[in-house]
């Protein structure tokens, strides 16, 4: 299943945003947001690195944005996400000066140098073309600026993914599609999670593209992954 079109990935994540937040927890065993959590502590602790400028590329309703609206103040807050109704979610729940914007992130409209930390929460396995992508976020980071993409991932342990295959599998999409009524869309997150390139070549493609200094870390046995790199 080749990533679907835009128009599919918008509808779909329209009509899920109101269940999109509870779903994303129970699906993720309740651990999704502590994944965000971790993630912005993990960012945020490095004495040498101060970022002013934040920017969350697919943003959704927000909610790993604000792990970083709470941890600290910011000169410019910026989420940006193409599906109004997530955005509207956003404006509506996540409190503080943040301007949400409704753009395309394959084309994103800003200047060369513009943020000092670009994070994204589950988006690569939508994005279409992620060589173009990594390298568009490199160019708007300032220098010594920091990406940091959260993804879902395949656990290693062989224990582990004796249950993680069935229940991403099978588990997933059904219960995706009976609380939300999309069958699709959860079927693509079905399929992505299993087939999307490990974080191990994502690393070696943001090192193709300029970052430096990749490092990454990984949630519930690999369930997850952060992966930081600096311009
Ligand atoms: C799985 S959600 C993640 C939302 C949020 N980052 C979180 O942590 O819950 C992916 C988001 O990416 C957005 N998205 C997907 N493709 C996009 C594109 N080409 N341009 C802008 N946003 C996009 C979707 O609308 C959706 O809100």
């Amino acid at each position: 299943m080749p990533v679907p079109d835009k128009e599919f990935i918008r509808d779909a994540f329209d009509s899920i945003t109101p269940c999109y937040d509870l779903l994303n927890q129970v699906l993720s065993l309740g651990m999704a947001g502590s994944w965000r959590e971790r993630s912005a502590k993990i960012l945020l602790s490095d004495p040498r690195f101060s970022p002013k400028t934040l920017l969350d590329i697919g943003c959704g309703t927000g909610k790993f944005l604000e792990c970083f609206l709470k941890a600290r103040s910011w000169e410019s807050v910026t989420g940006v996400d193409f599906s109004v109704a997530m955005l509207k979610k956003a404006r509506k729940t996540i409190p503080g000066n943040v301007m949400w914007l409704q753009e395309d992130f394959d084309a994103l409209p800003f200047l060369e140098s513009s943020f000092d930390l670009v994070i994204s929460g589950f988006t690569l396995r939508s994005v279409q073309k992620l060589t173009e992508f990594l390298s568009n976020v490199h160019r708007i980071l300032t220098p010594g600026g920091k990406a940091a993409f959260l993804d879902l991932t395949r656990p290693r342990n062989f224990w582990v993914r004796l249950f993680f295959f069935p229940y991403v599998r099978f588990m997933l999409p059904l219960l995706g599609w009976l609380f939300s009524g999309r069958r699709k869309a959860y079927d693509f997150l079905s399929h992505s999670v299993r087939s999307f390139q490990s974080p191990e070549d994502t690393i070696q493609l943001m090192k193709a593209v300029g970052y430096r200094d990749l490092t990454s870390k990984s949630f519930s046995f690999g369930a997850a992954t952060l992966i930081i790199g600096t311009k």
